[in-house]
């Protein structure tokens, strides 16, 4: 079976702990695309040309520790404006998004540029300030010192960029089922989620 489930919006909307719950409950493999960005632009930080870090992922490279850090976001946002680094990357998600046994991947362009015949799409979004709030929570229990007001100009600074970009830039797909989830408990964001794809499941 091929079955695709896109999942876009701006950070530290809900999409991350809403793709891994659909893909365990529906047995699909799971893409954090973001990942790919995180790693390219560490890479980068590192030293490395853009176009080349990207060129030179390897799958290790996104299991490395310390990819989370609002450093390597805001390289990961930059090294995503480019679009060649984006051409380089799109391939690999293509392949991933149509392999056998259904697959979901979250990120910011999935359901318009990387899978546009996705059978399903969500458009997670919260409010600035809920956003926030919970990165700052991720970020103190992983030990972070940062504030709550310099997460949100991070997320803001970051998703302002996404969003203008001319290559792929974040955007709902015109068929994408929008979710705020600015109100709800992950129980109900899951829920909305998990009835979309059964709905279009049932449909066949
Ligand atoms: O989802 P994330 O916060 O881990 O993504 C980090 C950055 O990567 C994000 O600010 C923009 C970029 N990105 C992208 O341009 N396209 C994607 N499909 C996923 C992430």
């Amino acid at each position: 079976m091929i079955f695709t489930v896109a999942i876009d919006g701006p950070a530290a909307a809900g999409k991350g702990t809403i793709s891994r719950e659909v893909a365990a409950r529906f047995g699909f493999a799971h893409l954090d695309t973001g990942l790919i960005y995180r790693a390219t632009g560490r890479r980068v930080l590192a030293g490395e040309a853009p176009l080349e870090a990207a060129r030179a992922l390897e799958p290790g490279d996104l299991a490395a520790g310390g990819l989370r850090t609002p450093e390597v976001a805001q390289a990961a946002s930059r090294v995503a404006a480019i679009p060649e680094v984006r051409e380089a990357l799109v391939a690999f998600q293509r392949r991933f998004a149509r392999r056998e046994g259904g697959a979901v991947l979250d990120g910011r362009d999935i359901g318009t540029v990387i899978c546009p015949e996705a059978e399903v799409k969500l458009f997670v979004t919260a409010s600035d300030a809920v956003r926030a709030h919970r990165r700052w929570l991720e970020e103190q229990a992983a030990g972070l010192g940062t504030s709550e007001a310099d997460v949100l100009a991070e997320l803001q600074a970051r998703d302002a960029r996404d969003a203008a970009r001319a290559a792929a830039p974040m955007r709902a797909a015109d068929d994408a089922l929008q979710l705020d989830t600015s109100r709800m408990s992950i129980e109900e964001a899951v829920a909305a989620a998990v009835a979309a794809i059964s709905d279009r499941m049932d449909r066949g």
